[in-house]
């Protein structure tokens, strides 16, 4: 038989059956409308011919001697390289419980001997349609997956190297300041040992040299422990995948627990903070991270949002919905100007440079959220009109082994 354009579109088909009578009908049959046909005569050999070369349908008999067709589809479906190809039972058996067995064993239809022709290509026909379909589907998902990977290590490649530029810089100034201090003292030292070899101290020598140690040795301990506060931040940048344990927990009370931490700063500006919405909110997820980000949002409020006499109204919304957990923090202070709104999330941007801010407590909380919870966050807000932030991370209904 010659290959041509047509019979590969059309279709590559197995036949299997004991009798060569129907074979040669079928193969006849399939063959004049256009397809391959490739016929053997029993389970052994079908599984043989599947694994040469993957056909697009198999037709397949039932009782045969040696294999029967159940054992040969359970085979093939048991396999990952032969499972795609769709089989159709072609059997003289016409019980519901032969043709119940026939589907649960992987068969995707079945068709009733003595076949008529016309019933035999329609089917097959169908099949071979939605194999086809299948088939492009597939490939479109996995093309659509290795996209999305792709893209996601861009991303993560280039929030990297923001990071690093971002490290290498902030931590450069503490740095540089202690290089500096350490090479005076060093100067300052050298100088007053000479002096104190030629026999030439005097004492107004000594005190300016006690003066500038204990001074370069403070601007040295300032600086070095602004730069090992500025690597723990860096650390936590990095969310660690592993670090804490998931478990079943009441999320309201928990963060109402959490808070207690903060309480001597709320309390020193008279600021309150309200959970509103359902109570006794039960996820399955992480605790540390849910009281960081509380933590956190919390922070900012109290640092960016008020005026020093100005206390302030702080709401966490809670609720569920359709396995989501949707979580609100809101304050009512002065609010993000609309040119900073798209920048609050990116590592280091901050407007407190210089005065304890390294702009990255939102960068935290965001890959928190994203990495770690799986979820997303936004952010709405104006000049004057409060600051507000949405979470909305997947949370199916927890294991309720803890209440
Ligand atoms: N609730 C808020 N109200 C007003 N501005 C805010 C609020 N939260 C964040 N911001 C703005 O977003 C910026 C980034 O916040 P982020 O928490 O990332 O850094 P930071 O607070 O400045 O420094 P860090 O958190 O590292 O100490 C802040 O500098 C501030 O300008
Ligand atoms: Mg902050």
């Amino acid at each position: 038989m010659t290959e041509s354009n047509e019979q590969s579109v059309k279709g590559d088909i197995l036949l299997v059956d004991d009798t060569p009578a129907n074979l040669r009908l079928l193969s006849r049959m399939l063959s004049e409308q256009g397809y391959k046909v490739r016929s053997v005569i029993s389970g052994s050999m079908a599984l043989t011919a599947v694994n040469a070369a993957r056909p697009d349908l198999i037709l397949l008999d039932i009782n045969m001697p040696g294999m029967s067709g159940y054992e040969v589809c359970r085979q093939l479906k048991a396999d990952d390289h032969t499972r795609q190809s769709p089989v159709i039972f072609i059997s003289a058996l016409d019980e519901p419980v032969d043709k119940v067995k026939a589907f649960n064993v992987g068969g995707v239809d079945y068709i009733t001997k003595p076949f008529h022709i016309e019933e035999v290509l329609a089917r097959v026909e169908t099949q071979l349609a939605l194999h086809r379909q299948r088939q492009e589907l597939q490939e479109r998902y996995e093309e659509i997956q290795r996209l999305q990977i792709q893209l996601v290590e861009q991303e993560k490649m280039a929030a990297l190297g923001a990071l690093v530029a971002g490290i290498s810089h902030e931590i450069n100034t503490p740095i540089g300041i202690g290089v500096m201090a350490a090479s005076l003292l060093e100067e300052e030292t050298r100088h007053f040992v000479a002096l104190y070899d030629e026999d030439q101290m005097k004492r107004s020598d000594l005190s300016r040299f006690l003066q500038t140690a204990a001074e370069s040795s403070a601007i040295l301990l300032g600086n070095l422990n602004r730069a090992a506060e500025l690597v723990q931040s860096f650390k936590q940048v990095a969310v660690d995948q592993s670090s804490e344990e998931r478990r079943v927990f009441q999320l309201d009370s928990y963060l109402g627990d959490a808070l207690i931490h903060l309480s001597p700063e709320l309390k020193r500006g008279n600021h309150t903070v309200e959970i509103q919405g359902e109570t006794g909110v039960t996820i399955e997820s992480y605790p540390g991270v849910w009281a960081q980000i509380v933590t956190n949002l919390v922070m900012n409020s109290l640092m960016h949002a008020y005026e020093p006499e100005q206390a302030g109204r702080l709401i966490i919304d809670l609720r569920r919905e359709n396995g989501r957990l949707l979580f609100q923090y809101r304050d009512d202070g002065r609010g993000i100007p609309a040119e900073n709104l798209g920048k609050i999330f990116d590592p280091f941007f901050t407007t407190r440079r210089g005065q304890g801010g390294s702009g990255l407590g939102l960068h935290i909380i965001y890959n928190l959220v994203t990495q770690k919870l799986g979820g997303v966050i936004r952010c709405e807000s104006a000049e004057g009109r409060g600051t507000t932030f949405y979470l909305d991370v997947p949370s199916p209904n927890p294991r309720r082994n803890e209440e």
